[in-house]
């Protein structure tokens, strides 16, 4: 098992939708939002080919995180590392790399989608200096 250094991180591409799918199963937090599905990943990897980024063991997709830049503002979402390999830095990195990514952009600031109930990713974005804003709420509408 490599370190959390040697880890490589890249963008995902359109053949690794489907596992990325199912990483998502077994690792991210699935609660309180649409289903995901191939089309809607392969979506966004065709619209912007940098903003899903994995991390990768010896080929295995151990962590992921979407790094979303519309222009305006950054976004992050699906950020999930694999539950045998979590506390070890990954999440951490990820962060990092997104970040990187939204700097050379050029985005000023970045925000992230976070489930109130969900106080085990509290920890992480504390961690990184991000801190829930109470004054605003998100205000959503389906649109299929
Ligand atoms: C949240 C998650 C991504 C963290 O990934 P990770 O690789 O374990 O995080 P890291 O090892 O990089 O941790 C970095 C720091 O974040 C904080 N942190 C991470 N997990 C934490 C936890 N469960 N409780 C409290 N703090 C935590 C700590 O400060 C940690 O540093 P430390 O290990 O030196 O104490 C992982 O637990 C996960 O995939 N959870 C399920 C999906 C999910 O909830 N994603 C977040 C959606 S918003």
């Amino acid at each position: 098992m490599a370190s959390v250094k040697e880890l490589t991180l890249r963008a995902a591409g359109t053949s690794e939708v489907a596992a990325v799918l199912e990483f998502w199963q077994g690792a991210a937090e699935n609660d309180s939002r649409p289903a995901d599905s191939a089309t809607a990943v392969a979506a966004l990897v065709a619209r912007d080919p940098e903003a899903l980024i994995l991390a990768l063991d010896d080929g295995e997709i151990v962590g992921t995180i979407i790094a979303g830049w519309d222009g305006w503002r950054c976004h992050l979402y699906r950020l999930a590392v694999a539950p045998h390999r979590r506390r070890s830095g990954i999440g951490a990195r990820l962060i990092a790399a997104a970040e990187e990514r939204f700097r050379d952009l050029g985005g000023s600031r970045a925000d992230a989608m976070v489930l109130d109930a969900n106080e085990r990713a509290h920890g992480i974005w504390d961690a990184h200096g991000y801190a829930r804003q109470n004054e605003w709420s998100r205000w959503v509408k389906s649109i299929i």
